[in-house]
Parts: C-alpha cells; structure tokens; sequence
C-alpha cells in the first residue's frame, strides 16, 4: 500500500464534490471583501482609487496591510474588479452575490470538507468582524481560542478531509521510514495543537518512539502537555525556527515534522538549511503547506499569519519578500529544498486529483549525504 493509498483509504471514496465546496468558500471570501469595500463607500461607480487609498480608508492596520493587498489582487484575478495597467488605478468592483446568502451556505460547504460547526462558526465570525479585525480591534486569535479552547483550531488542522487524509499520508511514511532496530527519534516543529504529532503517535503506537514535540508558543506546550503528557515516548520543548542560535532538542533526527509551520520562515532557504542540519543522513522532513493563498484563508486564517508589531514578517528574507503573500507554491517548496540538501521522494496528493483542489500538500524530503548546493 503507498503512502496515497493508505491517505485514501482515510477519507473514503467519495471526494469529487470537494472542489465545488472549496470553490464555494471562495466565493464567501470575495462576496465578504467586496461587501467591506462597498460599505467603506468605496469603488463607487466612476471612481478610481490607488491600492493605498483602499487601505487608508479601511484603516488597516499596518501588520494587516498586506491582505487587503492580497484581497484586491484576488478581486482582480476572478474579474471582479478591474485594474489599469498603466497606472495600478482600481475601479468597477462588479456586483457579487449578497454576502449574506453566501454566509448562509457556509455550515453546509464546511460539513462537506468535513470540518466540524466550530470551523464554519469561526469563519463567519470572521467574515462578519473583518473591518474590526482589519484595524485590529480583535484579534483572529481571540475568535479562534475562543477562552483557551482550541476545539476550533483542533478542526482546522485535524479531522477534516484533507487533514485527515495528509496525517495518513504522514503516519505510512513514518512507519516506512522510521528504523525499528533501535529508537526512533522524531522532532516535530510548531507542533502547536497537535493536529499532527496525535495522529502520528496513534498510528505508530507500536513503536519505540522518541517524540519531541516542539512549538514557539508556550501556550500550545502547555495544551499539549494535557493532551500528551502521559505519553512516555513525548518530551516537550519550545524552538523557534528562525532562531539561527537555537539548539536542537533532538539531533540527529530519523524524521523531522513541519506541518502548516514553515511558512513563518522568515528566510525559507535558511530555516530549510537549519531543518536539514538536525536530520542525521537518510532521515527525511515531512512537510505539510498550503501552496497558494487560499481565498478563504483571506478573510480568517490569515489574520493569524500578520507579524507582531515591529516583528519581521514571514518571507521577509526569501524569493516572497515585498509580494503580499506567505505561502510558496509546492514547485517553489520542491527547488527550496533541493537547494537545501533535502531531495524530494513523495509529493501528495497528485496534482489534479480532487484533493488537490483544497490547496494543501506533504512533501518528504531526505537529507542527502551530499552538501546543500552540490546535491
Ligand atoms: C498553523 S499552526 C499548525 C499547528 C500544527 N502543526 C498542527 O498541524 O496542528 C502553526 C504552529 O506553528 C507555530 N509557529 C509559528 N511560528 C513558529 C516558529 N517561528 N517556530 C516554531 N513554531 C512556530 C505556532 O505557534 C503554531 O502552533
């Protein structure tokens, strides 16, 4: 059974009504922002405004500045609005379906992906608070921790179709890989609610397992201590990868786990190098990304992904800088890593396949004994 097989056999068969219900996510992220936008007193008709004049008006906070740029390069792309070449000018937002009847449909595309109610009410929570979340009077975190809960983010990262299908892909790969003639070590990287190292350790519960669950947050650490801490085979540790001065708390690693973190790299070829350098030859990174700006991600999820003030932000450092845009699509992952020293084995799901449509992906990639570069 191959890795894609084995993610398959997880989620069932039925999977061709997924880009349609993807698509209509979409849809609730461009009739929201255009609904925004129109009530700012915006795009009236004849009116032309400069990107900057949208934010200014929207009062967008300046970590934040950054998705508006990604709303209207969206808004653009589905040709809803149109842009001048000459002149950057925007103008003639076209009218959308009323946001309202799109919202309404949210519960039932959410249950279609598979995520659970607490999903589809955090992102109409969004959707509804986003010119507040724009000036950052709330925070995404507040709606998606609603009380230290993480029930919500537990749906985003684990038991969704895709999610689901991807920690299985991650779970065979793992039992293939891992040695069974002495301990395995396994680091995992802004493990965070453990939509990740739990399904892995269920799966490899027969294994002698060393399992160092590691995030940048001491909030998740804590969470994860409940949920884990009588797991004898799990140490805990905090790591940031962007931190060049950090040590390891696992080296030379059989496996090293990235799932939806590596995006915060502020350089992505440096923190690749420092993943490469904790791995010992032959062991592998798996990482799970989302390869494009997901439209709906625009109007919740990426509110989590702004810089702190005065905090550099993610891509900074790398082939992203000065783009509006925190994702690398997986051609980009694919050629990072390879110039890393990390050669890529498994690429899932196919490109085309309905899975595909959702936007995520797992890469293993080996650490090969050559040197970065001459790989
Ligand atoms: C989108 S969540 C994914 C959580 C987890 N991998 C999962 O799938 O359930 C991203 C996690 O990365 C952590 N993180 C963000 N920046 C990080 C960094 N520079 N180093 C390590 N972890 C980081 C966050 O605290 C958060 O827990």
């Amino acid at each position: 059974v191959t890795p894609h097989e084995h993610g398959l056999a997880a989620v069932g068969a039925d999977l061709d009504h997924l880009p349609a219900a993807m698509r209509g996510l979409d849809e609730l992220a461009l009739a929201t922002t255009a609904e925004v936008l129109r009530r700012a007193g915006l795009f009236r008709p004849g009116v032309r405004h400069t990107a900057e004049q949208v934010l200014d008006r929207l009062r967008v906070a300046s970590r934040h500045r950054w998705i508006v740029h990604g709303w209207l390069r969206a808004l653009v792309e589905e040709h809803l609005l149109r842009r001048d070449p000459a002149t950057g000018l925007l103008h003639d937002l076209s009218p959308t379906t009323p946001a309202a009847r799109v919202r309404a449909d949210v519960p039932r595309l959410c249950a279609r992906l598979g995520y659970p109610p607490a999903v589809s009410a955090f992102f109409l929570a969004a959707a509804e608070r986003l010119p507040s979340l724009l000036r950052d009077e709330v925070s995404a975190q507040s709606l998606l921790f609603d009380a230290g809960d993480t029930a919500t983010a537990d749906g985003v990262y684990r038991g969704n179709v895709v999610n689901t299908y991807l920690n299985a892909v991650a779970a065979a790969v793992a039992a293939e890989r891992l040695p069974t003639s002495r301990r395995a070590r396994v680091l995992e990287v802004g493990a965070g609610v453990g939509g990740t190292a739990l399904p892995l350790l269920a799966a490899l519960r027969d294994r002698d397992l060393e399992y160092v669950f590691t995030d940048v947050s001491r909030f998740f650490l804590d969470g994860a201590r409940d949920a884990l801490g009588e797991d004898r085979r799990v140490r805990f540790a905090l790591l940031d990868v962007n931190d060049a001065a950090a040590a390891t708390p696992a080296p030379d690693a059989d496996l090293v786990v990235a799932a939806n973190v590596l995006h915060n790299a502020v350089d992505v070829r440096d923190v690749l190098r420092r993943v490469r350098s904790w791995l010992r030859p032959g062991g592998a990174l798996v990482l799970v990304e989302s390869g494009r700006e997901l439209r709906q991600a625009s109007v919740s999820m990426q509110f989590l992904m702004s810089p702190a003030p005065g905090a550099r932000p993610a891509g900074d450092g790398d082939l992203r800088a000065g783009q509006n845009r925190v994702f690398l699509t997986r051609d980009e992952w694919t050629a990072e890593l390879h110039e890393a020293g990390l050669h890529v084995r498994t690429s899932l799901p196919p490109t085309g396949h309905p899975l595909d449509a959702l936007g995520q992906f797992a890469v293993i990639a080996e650490r090969t004994t050559s040197h970065p570069n001459r790989s």
